[in-house]
């Protein structure tokens, strides 16, 4: 079918409206520069609005010495040594404004007794290196993320960015020599096709959770910015460091914060033990993610599991100050009660490691613009921000509450970057009309489907075998039979069936399209996988369980072809500071 197309010039197009997007736009259009923001769901909808404990800065607002170089030295740690120091430094130093740029926006932050934002421990977070925990996380009750969220959706209205809204961004405008030229999007409430053109196009299209089957991700956290990247012939990075929260409910798979630990919540086993006091004496139950979703996996493994099945760990907070559940924690109570059926003021709650957060994806620098090789050549035209880009600050492991920081600051960072380069108002190339059918002929192949597999079908295939070969712990046997497993699955996607061939509110052809996004992330995920033949931070192999910083000290890049052939590539890591107010910090072991 060849469908009619409506056209549109802007400055910028952002694609997402979560809080990477907005925070982007926002800065955009204040900027000066004509901003677009494209987002397949209403953006206080998009998934940054269940971000739960906190948003990280060392504000010090407890009087306890703390400093943003401790915070530069926990997210090095924290990564094991994989995150870009430059980038940290920068993510780091920068919380602190931040965050007090986000209260005079209007966040309504808890406080504390003095009035000044409400600060609470959190996992990996420290003073002093390691010597004692810190109360870093800024937090909004429970609900930071949702706070963050709907006052930047308000802060972009008000200074005009235009609004795309429920708007499926299918594809890339790349020109013959390289340049990002705009964007295609459906508009799911009319059928309308659309082309944007844009002198810079923003992916800030969050993680790819999905490709899981147990993940505290919405169902919308398919990757579709990362899919665009592969499909453009361009790398993504680190896609092996998939991180699993310690305290997803059992079967839900809905995300209990790590907050009720930072209040004093702790985990114990089928034996009544507190067993994170074995794992890492010093941070207990405040270790890092990976240690702590490790510790459960072992317990599990090792037959000191709770539950009928023996699969899952207990958080206890029904010892905390009723008080402080109803102030500080009020969302967790209520998650527990929906979605495990129990009152937490009373009983523990069934938890198990849950994939929560991808810390690999698009390779960007700090300003927030797209790389493309182990030499870091800039992508002209385009920019990746939040879980979508690799930065890399998070490294092999993320830290708690760092996220929300990395969406502000590198949003913002992108606005400065697009300032100095964006030429508003310039006329947009002349592009060959080729280059719009190729990306229209595969929504027409899609939406035509005549196979005898739902959708439904086959992307619970794939993340049963995501979850069951590329898990906490992993092994070459069992990543190669995964690999084989998805082999099998993608030939599958050829006997795909889409019922409804309607362009509105299609969301059968929604959902095809979103799992033709997963399927090449699954993939470039399980051969990185295998391809890193080391343990550090979120990527643990059983038969290789030290790190190797001879070899290792180094990102992965993936390619992945219409064919889904994947190439493998390494960059090294930047151990180098932007300034000289912090030292790098050399590889050591990581204790906690
Ligand atoms: O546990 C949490 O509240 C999650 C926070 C985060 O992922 O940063």
């Amino acid at each position: 079918m060849t469908y009619s197309i409506i056209d549109h010039e802007f400055d910028v197009v952002v694609v997402g409206a979560g809080g990477a997007g907005l925070r982007a736009s926002l800065g955009m259009s204040t900027a000066g520069l004509k901003t677009a923001c494209i987002t397949k769901v209403f953006p206080t909808r998009s998934h940054t609005v269940a971000a739960q404990g906190g948003i990280s800065a060392a504000l010090n607002n407890t009087g306890d010495g703390d400093d943003w170089r401790y915070h530069f030295y926990d997210t090095v740690k924290g990564s094991d040594w994989l995150g870009d120091q430059d980038a940290i430094e920068y993510m780091c130093k920068n919380a602190v404004d931040a965050v007090v740029e986000l209260e005079h926006m209007g966040v309504p932050f808890s406080r504390d007794e003095q009035g000044n934002i409400y600060q609470r421990q959190f996992g990996g977070h420290t003073i002093d290196h390691g010597k004692s925990m810190a109360k870093r996380a800024c937090a909004a009750a429970d609900r930071t993320g949702h706070a963050i969220l709907h006052t930047l959706y308000q802060q972009c209205l008000h200074h005009n960015t235009e609004f795309f809204i429920e708007y499926f961004t299918l594809d890339l405008l790349m020109d013959d020599q390289g340049i990002c030229r705009g964007v295609i999007a459906w508009c799911l409430d009319d059928g309308t096709i659309h082309r944007f053109r844009a002198h810079m196009v923003v992916l800030a299209t969050g993680g790819h959770g999905r490709t899981f089957f147990t993940c505290t991700g919405a169902h919308t956290c398919t990757g579709d910015g990362n899919a665009m990247i592969l499909r453009a012939g361009l790398p993504l990075a680190d896609m092996e460091f998939i991180q699993f929260h310690p305290t997803g409910i059992y079967g839900a798979g809905c995300l209990i914060s790590e907050a009720v630990r930072g209040e004093g919540g702790y985990l114990t086993n089928s034996l009544g033990e507190r067993f994170m006091l074995k794992y890492a004496p010093n941070a207990k139950d405040l270790a890092s993610r990976d240690v702590v979703s490790r510790a459960i996996a072992i317990e599990i493994k090792e037959g000191r599991g709770c539950g009928p099945n023996k699969d899952i760990a207990l958080l206890h907070m029904e010892h905390l100050d009723p008080k402080i559940i109803t102030e500080r924690l009020p969302g967790m109570h209520e998650t527990a009660r929906v979605f495990a059926g129990i009152d937490a003021n009373k009983e523990p709650i069934p938890v198990q490691p849950t994939v929560h957060y991808n810390m690999g994806g698009i390779p960007t620098n700090y300003h927030g613009e797209v790389t493309c090789d182990s030499k870091e050549t800039i992508v002209k035209g385009l920019m990746a921000i939040g879980e979508a880009a690799c930065v890399s600050v998070h490294g092999a492991n993320r830290l708690g509450t760092n996220s929300l920081l990395d969406l502000v600051v590198f949003g913002r960072a992108a606005a400065l970057r697009a300032k100095e380069i964006v030429l508003t108002d310039t006329p947009h190339e002349k592009l060959a009309d080729s280059i719009t059918n190729t990306i229209l002929d595969r929504f027409d192949k899609t939406r035509n489907a005549a196979g005898d597999l739902l959708t439904g079908h086959i992307r619970t295939n794939m993340q049963q075998i995501m979850q069951t070969h590329c898990g906490v712990f992993r092994s070459q046997d069992m990543l190669d039979t995964g690999k084989i497993k998805l082999e099998e699955c993608i030939k599958t996607l050829e006997n795909l069936q889409v019922n409804d061939h309607s362009l509105i509110w299609n969301t059968d052809l929604v959902e095809a399209l979103e799992l033709q996004n997963l399927m090449v992330q699954a993939v470039v995920t399980i051969h990185s996988a295998t391809y890193r033949t080391e343990s550090r931070g979120g990527h643990a192999r059983e038969d290789f369980p030290e790190r190797d910083d001879a070899s290792w000290l180094a990102h992965t890049l993936s390619w992945c072809d219409a064919n889904l052939n994947v190439k493998l590539d390494k960059r090294p890591v930047h151990m180098y500071t932007l300034t000289n107010e912090v030292e790098v910090i050399a590889p050591q072991k990581r204790v906690y």
